[in-house]
């Protein structure tokens, strides 16, 4: 029998490549093709579902890597809404300028994106993700210092670049490098952690927002922004980066390290099949041509469905919409803020974490897809036939009603928080990082995180006006037809993808219709 572990180079040019060749090597020895039957090292090498690889110190160099991005990207994104009020009193801001400050993170990070879409190809990914790290520190240092509205806006400027890198940056660095088997955990680490950063802003606003100290809150981040430049100085490059530099002894090098054990040369062989296959350079305008339009659809449309479903909505106006529900203090609405949206959002993290490399992405998007849509409607139905909305939120503070409302829409947000964060939330991310053929991931993955930004800044920007223009129940029934247009969309649209290396997700864009 011919080894398995000396198959991988022929077996990438062929249309179903690694597991093909392992399977008939298999036949050929009179056994069946099932988990466990090919030495591990092959199965680690070519992606079949292994016994998954042991946790060596350098991959948990790279999932600090994620976790640390993550983590200031939920943090930068939730904090704004507590330190606003002490900006305010600090310099008289106008309405222009609250929003100015307030918005131009998702400028800077719409920028930082497409930036990083280069980088990660100029520089590496792991020196993509050190950019990202720098930017967070620097653009912290500049607005704890921030003498006047101008200089804070600046700093809030390269905050959101580096949002907009590390949102780029650390997932794409975090598919690449973690084996097959796990990579579905380890790009959901990443949004993890940005749902700890979103909790700990929303804890942090809690016990701070009444006092001045808005330059500790938004400086806060220089520490965690210097902790992620140091951890990525020590993490390796990318084996997948350094083989398009042609640099195998280098990439044979990391990944022995990153996985000892696997087989490198059958890895490394198969890596530089798949980018053999692939027209060398490509441009900006490259990323649209017909052979990858596929990729690029699922990429932009779970992109731009993460967000027309309105997690942001929620997560920004969470606080109106429970006083319009019948929260009627300040601190009631924080409390319920804080646990029903920020806890229930990481808790439910896990569950993505504990299943996304077992049942799969399709299912995990088409059950959560349900759940937030359900819940959506419930949350419309609550305001129409209970309370008055969120437009009425005054009023419904005296209504008994409101009260039952109340109840009713905690209960259905949860549910909605709960199903976004073990699908769309860190699915959407994980499926952005792995569809696309390696000479074009890097700017594929940079526009769909563009396309994903400018959604959520378009959701949270009208979400309020569509409130006022026809009423909260009809909003949020607008938003439960985005989830069943989505559900119909995945369910035709999106492939399985779990358990495959990179190169096979490639094959199957030839293969598939
Ligand atoms: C989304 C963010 C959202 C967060 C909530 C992320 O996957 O991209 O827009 O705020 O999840 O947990």
């Amino acid at each position: 029998m011919k080894s398995p572990a000396r198959i991988a180079p022929a077996a990438a040019t062929a249309a179903s490549p690694a597991f093909a060749e392992v399977a008939l090597a298999v036949k050929r020895a009179g056994k069946p093709a099932v988990k466990g039957s090919v030495k591990p090292e092959v199965e680690a090498a070519v992606g079949l579902p292994g016994p998954g690889p042991t946790m060596t110190l350098w991959l948990a160099v790279v999932l600090l890597v994620v976790l640390f991005a993550g983590g200031l990207f939920g943090y930068d994104q939730g904090v704004i809404s507590g330190a606003l009020p002490g900006i305010k009193a600090t310099f008289s801001l106008s309405v222009l300028m609250v929003q100015v400050v307030t918005s131009w993170v998702t400028l800077g990070a719409l920028l930082g994106s497409l930036a990083a879409g280069e980088l990660g190809d100029r520089l590496g990914r792991k020196k993509t993700v050190l950019v990202a790290g720098a930017l967070f520190t620097l653009g912290a240092v500049v607005q704890y210092f921030a003498p006047d509205v101008a200089v804070l806006v600046a700093g809030r400027l390269i905050v959101g670049a580096g949002v907009g890198v590390a949102a780029v940056g650390a997932p794409l660095y975090a598919a690449e490098v973690a084996p097959a088997g796990v990579r579905g955990r380890f790009v959901s680490g990443y949004q993890l952690a940005i749902t700890v950063g979103i909790f700990l802003a929303y804890l942090v606003n809690a016990q701070m927002s009444s006092s001045a100290d808005w330059r500790l809150m938004l400086g806060a981040a220089a520490m965690p922004g210097l902790a992620l430049f140091t951890t990525a100085l020590l993490a390796p490059e990318s084996p997948r980066w350094l083989m398009m530099k042609k640099r195998r002894a280098d990439a044979a090098a990391v990944t022995h390290r990153v996985q000892p054990g696997v087989a490198v040369e059958a890895q490394l062989d198969a890596i530089a099949a798949a980018l053999h296959q692939q027209t060398k350079a490509v441009s900006w305008g490259g990323v649209f041509r017909r052979e990858w339009r596929r990729p690029l659809m699922i990429a932009l449309g779970l992109a731009v469905f993460q967000q027309v479903t309105g997690i942001n909505a929620i997560i920004y106006y969470a606080n109106q919409i429970f006083a319009s529900a019948g929260f009627s203090t300040e601190a009631s609405r924080m409390t319920v803020t804080t646990w029903a949206i920020g806890g229930v959002n990481v808790l439910a993290t896990l569950i993505a974490i504990a299943f996304i490399d077992h049942v799969g992405r399709r299912r995990l998007l088409l059950v959560g897809l349900v759940g937030m849509g359900i819940s959506l409607a419930v949350v419309g139905g609550a305001f129409r036939f209970i309370g008055p909305g969120v437009a009425g939120a005054a009023a419904a503070r005296t209504s008994s009603a409101a009260s039952t409302a109340g109840v009713v829409t905690v209960i259905a947000l949860v549910v909605f928080i709960a199903s976004f964060a073990f699908s769309l939330g860190p699915v959407t991310w994980t499926v952005i990082n792995e569809v696309f053929p390696a000479p074009i991931r890097s700017r594929g993955v940079a526009l769909a995180t563009a396309a994903n930004w400018g959604s959520a800044w378009l959701v949270s920007q009208f979400f309020l006006s569509l409130v006022k223009a026809i009423g909260s129940s009809f909003t949020f029934w607008l938003l439960t037809l985005f989830c069943v247009l989505g559900w119909i969309w995945i369910f035709y649209r999106v492939p399985e993808t779990k358990g495959q290396t990179l190169e096979q997700i490639q094959q199957m864009w030839k293969t598939a219709p």
